[in-house]
Order: C-alpha cells, then sequence, then structure tokens
C-alpha cells in the first residue's frame, strides 16, 4: 500500500518476545504452563490473592529487568515519521509491559492494563508501582492497606480504552496486527471490523495466527525484522 496516512497497530506477546518477556500461548508459554483461571480473573484473586499477587510479581519483575528490541524501536520511529507526513501512528497494545514507552512510542493505549501501575479497589486510584505487591501494601492515595491489584486486566473483566479505539480503528487506513495469536477479543475481532470498513489489514508474525485468513497481507517472521522491514517499505 502507498502512503498510508493513519495506521492502527495492534501489538501482542510476540512483540517483546525478543526482549525475553514469554508469550501466552506458543508452545512452554505461560499459559502452558499456568492456568489462567487460577491466576488471572477476578475470583481467583479474591480466593487466593497471595498466590496471584506472587505471579504478577515475578512478571513485574521480568518487566522491569527487560530492554525493548526492534521492533519496539521500529514503532516508535514510525510514530514519529509518520506525525512529520501530518499521519498518525495508532499503537494499541494487549502487552502490560512497558517496552513502547521505553523504546519511544509517545502514545501507547494498553487495552489490558499496565502491570507497572497497581490500582487500589478500595479507592479506585491508580498508582505507578516497580515494587513487588503484597497483602499489607497500602494505597498512597488513600492509605488502606491490603486493597493493591495489578491493574491490569483479567479474563472476565472489561479491556480498557475501547471508545478510543474504536475510533481510532474507523479513522485508519491500514491495520496491522504484530505478534498476537488473535485468541482474545475484542482484540481479535479488529481485523474483521478493519475489513468490514474497508481499511488494509497486515498481519505480522512469527507464523499464521489463528486469525490469518482474515488479513490481505502477512509477513512471517520475528518482529525484529519482519516488523521493520515492513515498516520500512512504507518508508517509515
Ligand atoms: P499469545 O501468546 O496468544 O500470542 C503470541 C503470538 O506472537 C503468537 O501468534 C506467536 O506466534 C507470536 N510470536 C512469538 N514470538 C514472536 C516474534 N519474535 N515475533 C513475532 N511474533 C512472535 O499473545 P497475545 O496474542 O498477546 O491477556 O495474547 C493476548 C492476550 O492473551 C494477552 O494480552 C493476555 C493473554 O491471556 C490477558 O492476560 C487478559
Amino acid at each position: 500500500m502507498d502512503d498510508p496516512k493513519n495506521i492502527f497497530v495492534l501489538t501482542g506477546a510476540g512483540v517483546s518476545a525478543e526482549s525475553g518477556l514469554g508469550t501466552f500461548r506458543d508452545r512452554g508459554g505461560i499459559w502452558a504452563r499456568f492456568d489462567p483461571m487460577k491466576l488471572a480473573t477476578p475470583e481467583a484473586y479474591a480466593a487466593d490473592p497471595d498466590t496471584v499477587l506472587d505471579f504478577y510479581d515475578h512478571r513485574r519483575r521480568g518487566v522491569v529487568a527487560a530492554a525493548p528490541n526492534a521492533a519496539h524501536a521500529a514503532l516508535a520511529r514510525a510514530e514519529a515519521r509518520l506525525a512529520e507526513r501530518g499521519g498518525r501512528l495508532f499503537l494499541c497494545t494487549q502487552n502490560v509491559d512497558d517496552l513502547h514507552e521505553r523504546a519511544g512510542s509517545r502514545a501507547v493505549v494498553h487495552m489490558h492494563g499496565e502491570l507497572l501501575k497497581a490500582r487500589c479497589t478500595a479507592c479506585e486510584a491508580v498508582t505507578p508501582w516497580r515494587d513487588d505487591l503484597n497483602r499489607a501494601s497500602a494505597c498512597p492515595a488513600c492509605g488502606i492497606g491490603g486493597r493493591m491489584r495489578p491493574d491490569v486486566v483479567w479474563f472476565g473483566e472489561m479491556p480498557m480504552h475501547l471508545a478510543a479505539i474504536e475510533d481510532a480503528l474507523a479513522a485508519a487506513d491500514l491495520f496491522v496486527a504484530v505478534g498476537t495469536s488473535g485468541a482474545v477479543y475484542p482484540a481479535a475481532g479488529y481485523v474483521r471490523q478493519a475489513r468490514a470498513l474497508g481499511i488494509s489489514t497486515c498481519e505480522i508474525n512469527l507464523e499464521p495466527s489463528d486469525n490469518a485468513d482474515a488479513f490481505d497481507d502477512a509477513r512471517y517472521g520475528p518482529a525484529s525484522t519482519a516488523l521493520t522491514g515492513f515498516l520500512a517499505d512504507l518508508g517509515l
């Protein structure tokens, strides 16, 4: 496609795989080793908060120790170059890490929340959080202890920023999904929404995703090279 002006990019765990953060559904992935129903639901947190908080503590430490890779950098560069051309790159991520931001992306919409933030279930204040969370952790806003949880979306909860995402999708002339298996809705449905709106679609992944047949175009390979090459071909 020639010179798209408004690109909607949806990223998933595959974008952070080369930074050493595990994906969910690949062989040996997080959900192959752990039961999401026991770790990533409000019911699991209510029944066994220590186990749930430990799981996210472990992942938070991994995020803090990780560094962005070439795919994150390419997206940050493309955002800046597209803005120079008077266009816009809307970056919607399912990832709860901060590697897009650390690579320089300015506007990142985290539809599944952010691991480096904690939310108080007593007053709903959201606070930047880099340390472990435990049942004694107190909310800096209201002072109540024992009610802090990671500010991430669990199964059975509503993803965040859905209205802004729908608006950006409707305004896009190119939809690109990178490193996502297409297994979790609503994100998995965006390619078909884009197609229905007449927007060009491309998937960039290590291998065809569950949704591969819904895309117009595809580039297969590690995101660090496949995405970088795709954006370079667009002059971004
Ligand atoms: P998945 O683990 O389901 O899919 C990761 C995708 O990335 C797979 O299709 C891999 O083939 C691909 N992949 C792996 N390494 C790659 C690389 N180096 N370059 C390019 N692609 C690569 O992760 P998501 O689709 O992000 O939600 O999962 C969606 C949601 O399910 C997550 O946000 C999380 C999870 O349960 C919640 O926890 C609510």
